[in-house]
């Protein structure tokens, strides 16, 4: 079964096929980073209008690295939340008009079952049940996966996501956009003990986040070195940055680590699962990856270009709900919030 995923919820476009005998074959992706650079940030409207643009051009490269025509494909997936409406209902027009003119089943797939599946395209799958860390831009949540569509959310954040709290940092310290990925690399270069920033319901029990706090801190400690009388902009503003991010980042893996082992023990699973854009840290890799032998577990990302948004894992996801029988023909949807578990399980 060779299906067609389409992801627009966000500022990327990515368009993928996944065959179900040999994986990925094909894979195109555009992101709109230049575009919103200027804002600082993603604008919707801006962002919309370039899915327009893109999605069809994309398709057609992605038929042609599969060398394959649209008639050859067995179904259609698309994001329909939660995201962008407007980026959302490009997608999901396309997707279903799609599957209309070719007469193919089509589903709709939930952004977050798209992360949280990414890493089942690696050769080396996890195996269910598992606790998965999601953490993106806008969730920072512990799901216990029992199967596919069957998630319970055993911790969510209570204000800011991971990958949210890392973009107002690096805003805060002028790094520009997008900002989470430029402070991790900045802190590669940075004294992590140089301050001491809060581990925000560290030693509270439960499993909730709640990184709004850590950001307050981060943003009193800038003001008070930057304005300090010997503070000499040309000399120090550049160190200082380098260790404020490794300070924040240290701060942030400590707590994403922490909670992973208290979910373990709570589930009394032995495999861990994290995806989202905040899975692509470096550093939040390697400290999980020494979780493997002190807890005797196994821990699983996503190939890194599959961390941040994409059209593989959509397709993943909504050829593993093709298989099932899972469909939502003949609807043109979107959902800026959908829970995930809501889903329906496979
Ligand atoms: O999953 P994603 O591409 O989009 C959402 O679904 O939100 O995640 C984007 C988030 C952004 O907040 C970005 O700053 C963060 O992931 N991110 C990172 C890194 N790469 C992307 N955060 C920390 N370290 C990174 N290397
Ligand atoms: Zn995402």
């Amino acid at each position: 079964m060779k299906v067609l995923g389409i992801e627009t919820s966000c500022d990327e476009t990515g368009i993928a096929i996944y065959d179900t005998e040999k994986g990925l074959i094909a894979d195109q992706l555009y992101s709109q980073i230049e575009l919103h650079a200027q804002f600082g940030g993603v604008f919707p409207e801006v962002a919309s209008r370039d899915h327009i643009k893109k999605i069809v051009p994309l398709i057609q490269n992605a038929c042609q690295q599969a060398g394959i025509n649209l008639s050859d494909l067995d179904g259609i997936a698309y994001t329909t939340g939660p995201g962008l409406i407007g980026a959302l209902l490009v997608g999901s027009s396309v997707g279903c008009s799609l599957a209309w003119a070719l007469d193919l089943p089509s589903v709709e797939v939930h952004h977050m079952e798209g992360h949280l599946l990414a890493p089942l395209l690696d050769d080396e799958k996890p195996k269910f049940p598992f606790v998965c860390l999601l953490v993106s831009g806008g969730h920072s949540m512990l799901v216990d996966v029992q199967s596919i569509g069957n998630y319970q959310i055993l911790g969510d954040t209570l204000d800011d996501a991971a990958g949210e709290a890392f973009d107002k940092t690096a805003k805060l310290l002028g790094l520009g956009y997008p900002g989470g990925k430029i402070l991790a690399e900045l802190a590669e270069k940075g004294d992590k003990k140089r301050f001491k920033f809060p581990r925000p319901m560290m030693n509270r029990p439960g499993l909730d986040f709640s990184f709004s706090g850590l950001k307050t801190a981060v943003r009193l400690t800038w003001m008070e070195e930057i304005e300090h009388p010997q503070f000499n902009k040309e000399k120090d503003e550049e160190k200082l940055k380098q260790d404020i991010a490794a300070s924040f980042q240290e701060a942030i893996v400590d707590t994403l680590v922490k909670k992973c082992q208290r979910a373990l023990k709570q589930t009394g699973y032995k495999t861990l699962v994290i995806a989202g854009g905040v899975s692509a840290n470096i550093e939040l890799r390697s400290r999980l990856k020494q979780i493997e032998s002190k807890l005797k577990v196994s821990v699983s990302f996503p190939p890194l270009k599959y961390c941040t948004d994409n059209g593989a894992m959509i397709a993943l996801a909504g050829a593993l709900r093709l298989q099932r029988k899972q469909e939502h023909n003949n609807k043109i949807r979107a959902f800026p919030r959908w829970s995930l578990e809501t889903l329906q399980k496979a």
